[in-house]
């Protein structure tokens, strides 16, 4: 369990009882709207939690990764086995990562590295708990081999840990935000031109982040299946990326094709809307954005689900000025935005009708 007081030296220093010799961390997020539409080169709106995850690390010569996670618990492997699909991945898919770009030779963890993890970032809720540990761990490594790296070159390298190691083949939404948003902000990121602008978020508002109360997983293929959908439909209207097409051309797609292309390019209307609407303060309008984007990612890009779909539409009845799923879908959190004098009432009017649900963040 996650313990505040604590922190990944202590956890550290109590199962191996030795100091680490460096550490670093980052940030979770929540996805205020634009889902989806980072592998499709559109524009997302995330924001940093204040959740994180962080992580120390220390050289050794047993040829192990050793490590220690306050989520998963202890272990080991070998430096050179398999990948096993256990968060030991990450620290591998780091360190293979991190020195097949800047090195030649395997640095000073090629004999070995002990690792603890210790994060208040629910795994599985898709508020990027992997882009945390990706991130965090390169980070570590960086400071270890005094290697200065840019944030974006640092998320472009998390990336490809969760393509390469992990098997999500993720667009850069999550590395981006953990590397270069500012808390308290909404990231304003548009993926075809690698152009950011932070924005502060409303002052009389919360976005409430909740679990759902049903874990999710990426890797067991639908989120890749998204993407291949994605592909074809771009391929059909005749553009390189999905987000280069008008919404006019899916009159060439049908069926499962035309629902995707329709909700990315949708999607990405209402993402440089609510770009505006927080501009001008207007948290009516980007509410009424996050409804549609929810409808757009239940009905068109079919990632919401039953236990979903009810949370959004009894937020709605009981007052939120706008609700979705945040992240990938399948599961995991919602994000609600409500007026700060009423949010702690709506929570307790929420979690009456829903035993499951608890409060993650709220910003
Ligand atoms: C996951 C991926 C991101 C993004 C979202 C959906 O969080 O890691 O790249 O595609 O899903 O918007």
């Amino acid at each position: 369990m996650f313990n505040l007081n604590y922190t990944s030296i202590k956890l550290f220093q109590d199962f191996f009882s030795i100091s680490p010799y460096t550490s670093s961390s980052a940030n979770g997020r929540v996805n205020l709207i634009g889902d989806h539409t980072d592998y499709n080169y559109g524009l997302v709106m995330p924001s940093p939690l204040s959740l994180k995850l962080d992580i120390s690390i220390l050289p050794t010569d047993n040829g192990k990764i050793r490590g220690i996670s306050n989520h998963f618990g202890s272990k080991e492997r070998l430096l050179n086995e398999e990948l096993d699909k256990s968060w030991l991945d990450f620290i591998k898919g780091g360190l293979e990562v991190f020195y097949k770009q800047y090195y030649d030779f395997d640095g000073i963890f090629k004999k070995g590295i002990n690792v603890a993890v210790n994060s208040s970032i629910p795994p599985g809720a898709g508020i990027s708990s992997s882009a945390a540990i990706s991130v965090a761990i390169l980070k570590a490594i960086s400071y270890a081999e005094r290697k200065e790296i840019g944030n974006n070159e640092i998320a472009v390298l998390a990336q490809k840990i969760e393509h390469d190691f992990i098997g999500t083949k993720c667009g850069l939404m999550d590395q981006m935000v953990a590397t270069n948003g500012i808390y308290n902000n909404a990231m304003f990121y548009n993926l075809k031109t690698n152009k950011i602008k932070n924005i502060k978020l409303f002052k009389n508002h919360n976005f409430l982040v909740i679990h759902s109360g049903i874990k999710r997983k990426l890797s067991e293929g639908n989120y890749n299946k998204r993407l291949n959908d994605c592909t074809e439909a771009s391929r059909k209207m005749g553009v390189l990326r999905l987000s280069d097409a008008k919404l006019s051309m899916t009159s060439k797609l049908k069926g499962k094709l035309k629902k995707r292309a329709l909700h990315v390019l949708s999607e990405n209307l209402r993402v440089k809307g609510c770009f505006n609407f927080l501009k001008n303060n207007n948290s009516n309008a980007f509410g009424k954005m996050m409804f549609d984007s929810h409808e757009s990612l239940s009905k068109n890009y079919e990632v919401s689900s039953p236990e979903l779909d009810n949370l959004i539409l009894f937020s709605k009845e009981i007052g939120a000025e706008g609700a979705r799923l945040t992240g990938a879908g399948f599961g995991g959190c919602i994000v609600v935005l409500v007026d700060k004098k009423y949010s702690e009432e709506f929570l307790i009017r929420l979690k009456r009708k829903f035993k499951d649900i608890w409060l993650v963040d709220k910003i």
